[in-house]
């Protein structure tokens, strides 16, 4: 029973978006457990017995992540009948776009009937090429998925979702 935090990350973005929600959640539970785990460590037994989940991604070819796809290939039907009502949300790393993974991520995740708890969080990369890994994170979106580890966190804590 905790948080799970699952993420996957080539260039180290989403990488950075998943460690602030993971400590984001840190310093918003008291006894809530945080899981913050690769994609291709994660199986359908750590998804059930989640209370929540962040999914961190970046953005490929307007899609999420192969591995975040693997993740869902593997775990949804095993899953299916115990996530309803929990609360996700979504962290999506981008070159300059980002909504085409969360709306993938989101339509997923509709199968389970779990609760979106915040709209979700597009991390573009500032002065890169578009599509290319270079470019800065803007720090407020990096402050954006630190807030929504701590909600989601909060929340369970308190019993709201
Ligand atoms: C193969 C590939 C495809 C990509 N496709 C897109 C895309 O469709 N839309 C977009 O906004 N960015 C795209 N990007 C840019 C990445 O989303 C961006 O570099 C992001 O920071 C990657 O996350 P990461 O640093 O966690 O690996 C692509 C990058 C790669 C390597």
């Amino acid at each position: 029973v905790s948080l799970l935090i699952v993420y996957h990350s080539q260039s180290g973005g989403t990488t950075a978006l998943a460690r602030a929600a993971y400590v984001g959640a840190q310093s918003a539970a008291d006894t809530l457990p945080i899981h913050l785990l690769a994609a291709p460590a994660v199986d359908a037994a750590a998804v059930r017995a989640a209370r929540g989940l962040i999914i961190a991604s970046p953005e490929n070819f307007g899609y999420m992540a192969g591995l975040m796809k693997d993740f869902f290939d593997r775990c949804f039907y095993p899953c299916e009948t115990f996530m309803a009502g929990k609360p996700y949300a979504t962290l999506v790393c981008a070159g300059n776009d980002g909504t085409g993974a969360t709306h993938a991520i989101d339509r997923i995740i509709t199968g389970w009937r779990m609760k979106k708890a915040h709209p979700g969080v597009i991390a573009r990369r500032i002065g890169g090429a578009a599509g290319s890994a270079r470019g800065e994170l803007d720090p407020a979106d990096i402050a954006s998925a630190g807030e929504v580890g701590a909600l989601i966190a909060a929340g369970l804590e308190a019993g709201i979702f």
